[in-house]
């Protein structure tokens, strides 16, 4: 990449550039087609669980806007689109035989893509587990990862030889610890030894999932995406640096180690065990189905975190570290931590660090210490207060400076010999984002709710830009242009 000041810096040929949504945040009509209920239908029609009482039952309204948003996905000039399959929409009580019009939806998408020459990234599971599944515990329980097994062959059936890449599971740690630890996300459960017996069990769901895709379809591409990231102590002291080696522990290794190493961290391992049922759960057999080897790895990476020991907080806040009051999140007391940051550090609308290094890192230390299986990026983004201007344009500076930011970091990656291979904007539009609602905008397209009309932002055709030139052109050459 190394290019002179004011030279554009080039990705290397082929390199998959694409965008990601997800069922529930984009499609609504959440009684279409049979659809059954999910768990993130009941969580939000749950007073006081999301900003305002927003729920995803009209969304971006992509279900009926399918052709429009595949035309915008092909006007992006993205090679790649990453979507998810909604598991009820398929097995609406999360058993059984497939339903058809849910399978005809996916296909419409595979093949609408396919028609565009844009390569379909299908996610299996992005959250939203069938309420039906969870009356019956949910992912505590083992027999949701058969389950899952058998929805992932239902899906490969169908959509198999269309589909570009597999994704099992999106950030399992969010469906453990958010959806069963803390319960800032559906089901909304508040126990940490359920937490951890959902981790095992999403792992293993994804291993039998792996398995039900290439028994069906051999060929098949498969991966997991994990949330990543690099987690700093706040200061040099060793409670400090035990507690950073704790959340890594929680939020990264968690999920690395049995995927690449077959085996659990022992520190973990010991940390939970008073958790019941935990990790109690793991069976015989059940860390080889889950490190069985994989096609890639995706990572989504939005910022690092910085944490103190719980013991520490005063001496924190002494060298300067905002200390939010602390609010009753779970899992960091359990992990005895208390998360800190360092002010006046250029954060977005979520208020979370921009920090292109941590991605850098995070994609060099898997390589390093995990897996050499190629790496794909299958999230990144950043939200932040866009409006549309009287002349109708979104114009969002700040958006396009992060994505460049981490770009550059993954060409800084990948000269350091990570094996990185694409790359995917959270998100393609505007969305339903969770317990926030509609109230944080990731897209790279506003999306106006009342009347649905979609408007690509300036970072729309930033990226544009930068997937036709195949590289990142000078900021100043960007500017002129998109305004041109
Ligand atoms: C990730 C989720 C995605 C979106 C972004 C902002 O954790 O996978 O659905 O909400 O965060």
């Amino acid at each position: 990449m190394s290019a002179a000041n004011g030279d554009a810096i080039s990705f290397p040929r082929g390199f998959l550039f694409g965008a990601a949504t997800a069922a529930y945040q984009v499609e609504g009509a959440v009684t279409a087609g049979g659809r059954g209920v999910s768990i993130w239908d009941t969580f939000s029609h749950t007073p006081g669980k999301t900003f305002n009482g927003d729920t995803g039952d009209i969304a971006c309204d992509h279900f009926l806007r399918l052709d429009e948003d595949l035309d915008l996905v092909a006007k992006l000039g993205a090679r790649a689109y990453r979507f998810s399959v909604s598991w009820p929409r398929i097995q609406p009580t999360g058993k059984g035989r497939a339903n058809p019009e849910g399978l005809d939806f996916y296909r419409r998408i595979v093949e609408g893509l396919r028609s565009r020459d844009i390569l379909p990234v299908l996610t299996l599971y992005h959250w939203d587990l069938p309420q039906a599944l969870q009356d019956k515990g949910g992912w505590p329980q083992r027999d949701t990862a058969s389950r899952f097994a058998e929805y992932a062959g239902l899906v490969a059936e169908s959509l198999g030889d269309g589909v570009g890449k597999w994704i099992t599971l999106n950030e399992p740690w969010c469906s453990a610890w958010l959806g069963y630890g803390s319960g800032h996300h559906a089901p909304g459960i508040r126990d940490i030894g359920q937490a951890a017996a959902a981790t095992h069990h999403l792992l293993f769901g994804h291993g039998e999932a792996v398995r039900a895709i290439r028994s069906t379809f051999p060929a098949a591409e498969v991966g997991i995406s994990l949330n990543l990231t690099p987690v700093r102590q706040a200061t040099s002291h060793p409670d400090d640096v035990a507690a950073a080696r704790r959340v890594d522990g929680n939020a990264n290794r968690l999920f690395l180690e049995p995927l690449f190493k077959g085996r659990y961290p022992s520190d973990m391992l010991e940390h939970y065990q008073s958790s019941a049922p935990g990790f109690s759960v793991v069976r015989d057999g059940d860390l080889a189905a889950i490190s069985q080897p994989l096609d890639f790895l995706g990572i989504n990476y939005y910022t690092p975190r910085t944490v103190a020991d719980l013991s520490r907080t005063a001496e924190a806040s002494a060298v300067g570290y905002c200390v939010p009051v602390p609010e009753s999140d779970l899992i960091s007391s359990d992990l005895r931590v208390q998360p800190v940051h360092w002010p006046a550090l250029p954060r977005t609308e979520m208020g979370w660090e921009v920090q292109p290094a941590g991605l850098a890192e995070m994609l060099m230390r898997v390589g390093r210490e995990y897996t050499e299986v190629p790496v794909l990026v299958t999230e990144n983004g950043a939200a932040y207060s866009d409006y549309v201007a009287p002349d109708g344009s979104v114009r969002d500076p700040e958006r396009i400076h992060y994505l460049d930011g981490h770009l550059r970091a993954v060409l800084q990656a990948r000269e350091a010999g990570s094996d990185v291979r694409g790359y995917f904007v959270w998100s393609l539009m505007d969305n339903f984002e969770w317990a926030f609602g509609y109230s944080k905008r990731f897209g790279l397209v506003w999306v106006d709710y009342p009347t649905r009309t979609r408007i690509p932002k300036d970072s729309f055709r930033w990226y544009a830009q930068t997937v036709r030139a195949n590289a990142l052109l000078p900021a100043a050459q960007v500017t002129t242009r998109l305004h041109a």
